[in-house]
């Protein structure tokens, strides 16, 4: 797809003078270029002066998989700055209002955390949510309009990562949009259009908090249930939790869940038009959504990066990295990187080692809602492709501005049903 912003060229500027925060590049679909220099001329990139202060780019597959897997010298900690560029910002900013996020903590504390959610979206748990999904799919798929043009961001990919975080915390349906608010703020900073200042963002993540301790109090004795809150509201080591805990742990899972598989499920659209081919054997052999899930996944990236700060001086592709430094890993790069990915920049449905990607991170902090993730996605295009001949891209997507979320606010489709028998 053309972009209308002239593409800068990377080569016409000192390496040094490179800065991969710069959001407008995402937002124009522009970096592309930019890490394939970045990954031939300096794989271990330093940026003396950003928004973000002074930062290492990493974006080879190697080095990435080095620092991700090494959580002894790369810390995510809340204190040092977190798991992303901007964390301060988000999180560190209204000191007196913090939610503590196993995603931001180093261990033992950060395993400790983990435990008690990882069951919610773990094999078994999702063996119990996978019709309430399917049916969820269904449903917004059969009231989708046909032959006319809609926004499927909004109809569908935000719709059905909505209704399964509902279904994950058995959250009242009708207020389910609640959830897709809630996470929009609580990753914008005042100004931004979502949240007009620090308090008013508090006001409402304490209303997220007052709904989810009255979901909990009602859920006290539910040892049955299979959702997120009951489970923690029974769970021997969780029913103790304080409410800043319960709050951060929920807000993750919300956060987690909701623009990542969102934005793959209308990337994994783009992605199909880009590559007709391809489309066409998804279309004759829906066998292959077991390879086309991952892929998806791998070519849309949908978390761009992750940060970690360095706790001690290390080498790392022969640049010497000081403790204090913050180093960035350019996911959406590794997974560009010809010396680890067979013809990279080719969208393949039926690759031979699809899952040999970086989307889900590696190490402690690898997904914990991978599983789901390709649940939904993989349902997703089972009933669409038993419905739909085509979903067909009919206007230029709209992209976020962000330089770790890959997603779209607008991607304008027509549905093509296929010929009555
Ligand atoms: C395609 C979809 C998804 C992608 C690409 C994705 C990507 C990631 C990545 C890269 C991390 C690692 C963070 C780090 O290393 O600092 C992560 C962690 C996490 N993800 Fe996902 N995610 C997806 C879907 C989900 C879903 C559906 C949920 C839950 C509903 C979820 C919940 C989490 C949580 C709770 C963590 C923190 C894990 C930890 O710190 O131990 N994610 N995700």
């Amino acid at each position: 797809m053309s972009t209308v912003r002239p593409a800068p060229d990377p080569y016409a500027m000192p390496l040094e003078a490179i800065d991969m925060s710069d959001p407008d590049l995402f937002q124009h679909n522009q970096m592309m270029p930019f890490f394939k220099r970045l990954r031939t001329e300096a794989p271990v990139h330093f940026s003396p002066g950003s928004d973000y202060g002074p930062f290492w780019s990493v974006t080879r597959y190697d080095d990435i998989m080095a620092v991700d897997t090494n959580h002894q010298v790369f810390s995510s900690d809340h204190a040092r700055g977190g798991h992303i560029l901007g964390y301060e910002m988000f999180f560190i900013e209204d000191e007196d209002f913090q939610l503590p996020m196993f995603i931001a903590m180093d261990q033992p504390r950060h395993d400790v955390t983990r435990k008690t959610v990882s069951p919610a979206v773990g094999a078994e748990n999702l063996r119990h949510m996978e019709s309430a999904i399917r049916a969820s799919c269904v449903d917004i798929l059969e009231q989708l309009p046909v032959g006319e043009t809609f926004n499927w961001v909004d109809r569908f990919s935000i719709e059905l990562t909505t209704r399964t975080l509902a279904t994950l915390f058995d959250f009242p349906f009708e207020d389910r949009r609640m959830l897709t608010r809630w996470s929009d703020i609580s990753v914008s900073v005042p100004g931004s259009g979502i949240v007009d200042s620090w308090e008013s963002r508090r006001r409402e993540l304490e209303e997220m908090g007052d709904y989810f301790a009255r979901l909990w109090q009602e859920r006290t004795h539910n040892t049955e249930g299979y959702d997120l809150v009951s489970m923690l509201a029974t769970g021997a080591e969780t029913r103790g939790m304080s409410r800043a805990e319960f709050m951060g742990n929920v807000l993750l899972l919300i956060v987690g869940g909701n623009d990542t598989t969102r934005n793959t499920l209308s990337g994994s659209v783009l992605a199909l038009n880009d590559f007709p081919d391809e489309y066409e054997k998804l279309r004759r052999n829906p066998g292959l959504i077991t390879s086309f899930v991952p892929e998806a996944i791998r070519w849309q990236t949908p978390l761009a990066h992750m940060r970690r700060t360095a706790l001690e001086d290390a080498e790392l592709g022969g640049q010497q990295i000081r403790a204090g430094d913050k180093v960035v890993m350019w996911y959406l790069s590794g997974n560009r990187d010809e010396r680890a990915i067979e013809r990279p920049d080719q969208f393949i449905v039926d690759r031979r080692r699809p899952r040999n990607h970086l989307s889900f991170g590696f190490g402690i902090h690898r997904c914990v809602g991978n599983r789901l993730a390709e649940l939904q996605l993989r349902i997703a295009w089972e009933e669409i492709l038993k419905r739909f001949r085509t979903i067909e891209v009919v206007g230029e997507p709209v992209r976020v501005r962000s330089n770790i979320i890959m997603g779209f606010s607008e991607l304008p489709v027509r549905l093509e049903p296929w010929a009555a028998a």
